[in-house]
């Protein structure tokens, strides 16, 4: 047996996720419910002694890699700079982690809101984690992803993708409290409820680098500078309307209300699940959309379609999951009308003459690992 192999080499895998409720909440110190989703990122990471990151990826279009260990923000762009991310954020945290060959394959569809570049982040950094014995907790390496995609990739993000990443959990979704950093699970357990959730993947690219996303973050920033506060949790127990009187304008009165409503929403939701009543859910789901359409103004049109689409053929809610401006949406249905609300967002997209969206289901499947035969 090759003993120095054995030890320097791992194999790690996190999965992507979806948000079942609480949109845009995260970076406000707020609560997000996300489940991890089965398709999963694997990266196996074998050390060298050289300074050298060479990685390669078996996603369709992604050119091979190399790039110095110690690469700083804006050296590597493209899929690459998610893994050098990780390393930059590691080492930038005092963790002198070497060079290292990095092989990826992913089942998570990329661009389609369910994470995959955290997916991809996670996985390396769970991965390193273990291959040099670094001992960080998994809120640790939550945070230094977080560092990553904000300051490396040049996302603005905040940590749930990277939470449900990493805490999830066969048949739970996660209760994120983004001001405590707490990731606690709820059980979730659909299909013993007889309900599926659908996802619409629209294949309307999303990008969080774009303006969109940041500017909703900013003015969420600035509300909250004007209430005196840090974060909008902060004024989470007062009554809506008196926090909305101390605002601006029509567009911050919109966005922060989005963001209140949004966090009562979520946890009316984890009351229900954990009351054991999942079927009941779903006009929370879809007053989120609601939220998110009008007042947080983060959907597209194919987006809105879907949703309408979904609830028109029966389902129990809908709702676009993911920062927005495309993406996917969720749809929770009873097990039986899980394929007549597929083919009714088929026919509509076909209606509308937008490309076919891809619609799959999903269950909360479990987060980050190392593979047991590299460990
Ligand atoms: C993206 C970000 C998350 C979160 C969601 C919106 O997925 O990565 O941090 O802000 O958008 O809820």
């Amino acid at each position: 047996m090759d003993v120095h192999a054995a030890v320097s080499e791992r194999t790690g895998s996190a999965p992507g996720r979806v948000n079942l409720i609480g949109e845009h909440t995260d970076y406000n110190g707020g609560f997000a419910l996300p489940l991890a989703i089965p398709a999963r990122t694997t990266a196996r990471v074998r050390a060298r002694d050289d300074g050298v990151v060479a990685a390669e990826s078996t996603a369709p279009g992604t050119e091979p890699a190399r790039f110095a260990v110690d690469s700083s923000p804006g050296d590597v762009t493209g899929w690459a700079a998610y893994v050098a991310g990780v390393f930059w954020a590691l080492r930038d945290a005092g963790h002198d982690v070497p060079g290292a060959d990095v092989r990826v394959d992913s089942t998570v569809p990329s661009g389609a809101g369910l994470s995959s570049s955290h997916a991809l982040e996670c996985a390396v950094a769970v991965t390193l984690n273990d291959l040099h014995g670094l001992g960080l907790d998994r809120t640790t390496l939550a945070l230094l992803v977080q560092r990553a995609e904000n300051h490396y990739v040049g996302a603005p993000t905040g940590a749930m993708d990277q939470m449900a990443s990493l805490y999830g959990q066969d048949g739970h979704v996660i209760l994120f409290d983004a001001r405590a950093m707490t990731a606690e699970p709820v059980p979730c357990d659909l299909a013993g409820a007889g309900l599926s959730l659908v996802v619409v993947d629209t294949r309307v690219h999303h990008e969080h680098t774009g303006g969109g996303y940041g500017a909703r973050r900013a003015t969420c920033e600035a509300a909250a500078a004007l209430l005196g506060v840090k974060t909008l949790r902060e004024v989470q127990d007062e009554l809506v309307k008196d926090v909305l009187a101390q605002l601006e304008d029509d567009v911050m009165v919109r966005r922060v209300r989005h963001v209140l409503t949004e966090n009562a929403r979520v946890l009316d939701t984890v009351a229900l699940l954990r009351a054991g009543r999942p079927g009941e859910i779903g006009p929370l789901l879809t007053a989120s959309h609601t939220s998110m359409r009008d007042d947080y103004e983060i959907t597209v049109a194919e987006v809105d379609v879907a949703v309408e689409a979904a609830l028109t053929a029966g389902a129990l809610g809908a709702r676009m999951t993911g920062g927005g401006f495309g993406g996917s949406v969720i749809a929770l249905t009873a097990a039986a009308d899980e394929a007549r609300v597929g083919d009714a967002v088929r026919a509509a997209f076909d209606q509308h003459g937008y490309a076919p969206p891809s619609v799959f289901t999903v269950r909360p499947a479990a987060g980050a690992g190392i593979e047991e035969s590299t460990q």
